[in-house]
């Protein structure tokens, strides 16, 4: 969740840190901070809030040095104030850490420290390791590799030393860490966002692995001191990508990004004549798959909502029975999971803990695991024996858009891979595979829609403070989807609900004027969908429909409709998420609000 940077070079760190910072502040934004080690003493500023406040301390105050460390925060342990904020140093501040997870034995730990008499001046767990840094003698990295036995949970942490201003020391149990190889410096960081307008030589440091930093080079062993080799990997991300070029919100421009994001997805696995899904060399081929007999999907959030939407697509296309859960609740049921089923996770970051826990747990039970992922190299990705990475390059606004649309996209080519080596491909498939190509284009005119009518659309929602998202069939995880963009970035209440549902309870709510947005494109219940319209309707409330141009039968009942291209059944999830994503954008930058960097949450969710 919170965002790390480090830097050991021939520049002044503070700027590089604070622009590491930047690209780093979708991952936790309640408080920032940045040491610098220089001979003798090491600088700390820290500030509460957005990373705004820090940089403007940095700009009053001159830090020298070319080793600093940096961090931008969501708050685990203490409170979001400029105490609990990171970098922490020990008592004699001589170590300076920053850290993102959890201490497991905190309390443990914290008792210990303050019985020993050692004065704790935050609430955090951060502080401890500092701590118990500060109380062993010798070499940064000898002292760390003594502390490690202590620590019990989970962390990424990168510590610099005042007695050593060349050495910048990186360990991690859990939540990542990568180290860029850059000319004449390293750096570290947390993700690769941070790291990418430096260098694209990284190394990903596996669990247990302790990174040593000097000027003359890296050295990487396991927590006994032993040597273990990494290897240096060559990232194919542009830069640029993780930048607004020029729109107003990251979210905006990651809504307009999403023909290309899909072209790319799908074009990354088509056979050569463009006719058929080619999941070769992927883990998915029929000799992988030979005793599959059933397909569990694990995610959270809006990934969850992909999977949801993914049952549809695998039961159908491949005839294998898919379960849907909540990696959160997965390996706490105890789920019927063995050498006969593929485990899918799906996880744009592929650094999300709870689906990282489940993948875990069902490879322990013997399943052939897989993952669809956004992040070449992160966790889910390395851990997985079956891959499929969806092509929407960087995503920074936290509220995941063309992720999950490229995860739509990559959950109907497993379907259609998974179909073609059950030798049950046909005639069908070719259509299906030749409208997906065409899918970039139908997203495109969905964007290119009148924006006056998400003034109405802002208006229609903004009346109240819920507002109902009704689907059926594969459109009700469209429904949950949309009314999960709205929450989080709006901070209104929404709930999504499968249509026919509607009358067994939520109809309750519905009053003069009570928002109802509703996916009516042409789908087979379109008909009963309809009929649940009107119930609400004939009790005052106003609708807005994503539905084709020209559906009478919709127009003439809803007071606004979005409009989609006519779409094959199975592309309409993507079409229609595109202008429910819109919608809750404009609510909020109507309401004023943070649209990239909503409150309480994080990108990346690397706690359980
Ligand atoms: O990186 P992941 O896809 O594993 O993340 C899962 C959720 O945390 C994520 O989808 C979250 O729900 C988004 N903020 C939704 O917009």
């Amino acid at each position: 969740m919170c965002g790390i940077i480090g830097y050991l070079g021939s520049h002044q760190a503070v700027p590089v840190i604070l622009d590491g910072l930047k690209r780093l502040e979708y991952r936790g934004y309640d408080s920032a901070g940045l040491a610098v080690a220089s001979p003798g003493r090491i600088h700390v500023l820290r500030a509460a809030g957005k990373l705004s406040n820090l940089e403007e301390r940095a700009w009053e105050t001159t830090l020298h040095g070319t080793l600093g460390v940096g961090h931008t925060r969501w708050a685990t342990h203490g409170a979001p104030t400029e105490e609990n904020a990171h970098p922490q140093m020990d008592a004699s501040e001589t170590v300076a850490v920053v850290h993102n997870g959890i201490l497991e034995n905190y309390a443990r730990l914290r008792h210990e420290l303050l019985d020993a008499g050692i004065p704790l001046s935050s609430d955090t767990d951060t502080e401890l390791i500092a701590q118990l840094l500060g109380r062993v003698a010798g070499p940064l990295a000898e002292r760390v590799l003594r502390v490690l036995p202590r620590l019990e949970g989970q962390y990424a942490v990168v510590a610099v030393s005042r007695d050593e201003p060349d050495t910048l020391v990186a360990f991690r149990n859990g939540p990542p860490l990568v180290l860029g190889v850059g000319e004449g410096e390293f750096l570290v960081a947390s993700d690769v966002t941070a790291l990418v307008a430096r260098t694209r030589k990284v190394i990903f440091l596996e669990n247990g692995d302790v990174a040593v930093m000097t000027r003359e080079g890296i050295r990487i062993v396991d927590a006994t001191g032993t040597p273990v080799e990494r290897e240096v990997e060559e990232l194919d991300w542009d830069p640029g990508r993780a930048e607004k070029g020029g729109y107003r919100h990251f979210m905006l421009k990651e809504i307009h990004e999403q023909p290309d994001a899909i072209r790319n997805t799908v074009l990354a696995y088509l056979d050569a004549e463009r006719t058929g899904v080619a999941l070769d060399g992927l883990g998915f081929e029929p000799e992988r798959l030979e005793g599959v007999r059933r397909i569990h999907l694990v995610a959270c959030g809006t990934s969850w909502h992909a999977c949801l939407v993914g049952k549809f697509f695998v039961e159908r296309l491949a005839g294998l029975p898919v379960e849907v859960d909540y990696a959160s609740e997965y390996r706490y049921r105890s789920p019927l999971v063995g050498s006969d089923t593929l485990v899918v996770g799906v996880t744009q970051s592929g650094e999300t803990a709870d689906t990282l826990a489940a993948m875990e747990m069902a490879a322990e039970a013997g399943a052939l695991l897989g993952t669809i992922c956004n992040v070449r190299g992160s966790s889910a990705w390395r851990a997985a024996t079956a891959r499929l990475l969806t092509q929407a390059g960087p995503e920074i606004g936290v509220a995941s858009t063309k992720a999950f649309t490229t995860q739509l996209v990559a959950l109907l080519l497993l379907g259609l891979g998974l179909r073609s080596s059950r030798g049950l491909a046909d005639r069908e498939d070719r259509e299906l595979v030749a409208a997906l190509q065409r899918l970039p284009l139908a997203v495109e005119q969905t964007l290119a829609v009148d924006q006056e009518l998400y003034g109405r659309g802002v208006e229609l929602i903004t009346a109240g403070d819920d507002s109902l998202f009704l689907g059926r069939g594969i459109l009700y995880p469209i429904a949950l989807e949309g009314a999960l963009k709205l929450k989080e970035i709006s901070y209104l209440h929404a709930e999504g609900y499968p249509a026919g549902e509607m009358k067994h309870g939520p109809i309750a709510l519905v009053q003069e004027g009570f928002p109802v947005v509703a996916l009516a494109t042409a789908i087979p219940t379109r008909d009963k969908l309809l009929g649940n319209l009107m119930e609400v309707r004939s009790r005052g409330a106003s609708l807005i429909a994503v539905a084709e141009a020209g559906a009478t039968s919709v127009t003439s009942l809803v007071d606004l409709v979005l409009p989609v291209p006519d779409v094959p059944i199975l592309l309409q999830p993507v079409v229609t998420a595109v202008p429910l994503q819109l919608l809750a954008y404009h609510v909020a930058v109507e309401l004023g609000l943070d649209v990239d960097q909503p409150r309480n949450l994080a990108k990346s969710v690397t706690v359980e």
